[in-house]
């Protein structure tokens, strides 16, 4: 398969009929130089597929597309890791917006994908920090698309949402698209479209809703998302928070 829209994300890539993990594989072909950035390595089927906070990611093989992206973004500093997380959740909900036109897509921070209130994608962001700057970037994506049954609780598929069946390797070239358009925007510096875009697909954005911290369940109102990717919220109280990725959940 050769993806033409792209200047270098997907330029080298490799499908495998199942692995232990795209992150793991991709991370190990790295680390022996076997790969260069912008490489594409997707399984039709993953044995160990890693999800955020250890979680497993589960998905019915080859319905769905679980793959990860090789990059080297050394143009962001170690306290920029959170713009890969809005490039990123950016570039696949625009692509899946081509393919649910009529259907609300938005982003659960930090990095989840919303079909109508309900996970349609998530991302595992692996990253290599030297002092200086981001040497390397592990992007994993996981989006459901042909799966129908079984789909855990509060998910949902692109089938699900639009009733029709879509080639994997279709989705996986217009996805790598806008993940491209979307990193060279961050590259050449237009870092205030990137955070405008982010907060104006924000699931809850400025609603009243349920969360739960350390302090207990409260209901509260996010007010946005920081430069370096913390959650601000105002609770009911008057009292404004903000919160690290693990520090706040979302309840319904
Ligand atoms: C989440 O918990 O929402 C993140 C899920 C990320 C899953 C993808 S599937 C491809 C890549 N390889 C992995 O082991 N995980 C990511």
């Amino acid at each position: 398969k050769i993806f033409a829209n792209t200047l270098f994300i997907g330029k080298q890539y490799v499908s495998l009929p199942s692995c232990h993990s795209t992150n793991d594989m991709l991370m190990q072909m790295a680390d022996e130089k076997l790969v260069f950035e912008g490489t594409v390595l997707k399984a039709d089927a993953q044995t160990r597929g890693k999800g955020q906070r250890g979680n497993t990611w589960l998905s019915e093989p080859s319905k769905n597309l679980t793959f990860s992206i090789l990059l080297k973004p050394k143009f962001l500093k170690p306290h920029q890791q959170f713009d890969l997380n809005r490039i990123i959740s950016l570039g696949i909900l625009e692509a899946l917006q081509k393919y649910l036109p009529h259907e609300t897509i938005e982003v659960k921070w930090p990095n989840d994908i919303y079909v109508n209130k309900q996970k349609i994608a998530g991302i595992l962001i692996e990253n290599t920090l030297s002092s200086q700057a981001i040497t390397q970037s592990i992007v994993g994506i996981g989006l459901n698309v042909n799966q129908f049954d079984q789909l855990p609780d509060g998910a949902t598929s692109v089938l699900k949402a639009s009733g029709l069946v879509f080639e994997i390797e279709e989705i996986l070239e217009e996805i790598i698209h806008q993940i491209e358009k979307y990193y060279l925007m961050l590259k050449s510096g237009e870092r205030s479209i990137v955070d405008q875009s982010y907060i104006n697909h924000l699931f809850q954005f400025q609603q009243m809703a349920n969360y739960e911290d350390a302090d207990g369940a409260f209901r509260g109102t996010i007010k946005g998302v920081s430069k370096d990717g913390l959650l601000l919220i105002a609770k009911s109280t008057g009292k404004e928070c903000s919160y690290q990725f693990k520090e706040v959940t979302f309840k319904r």
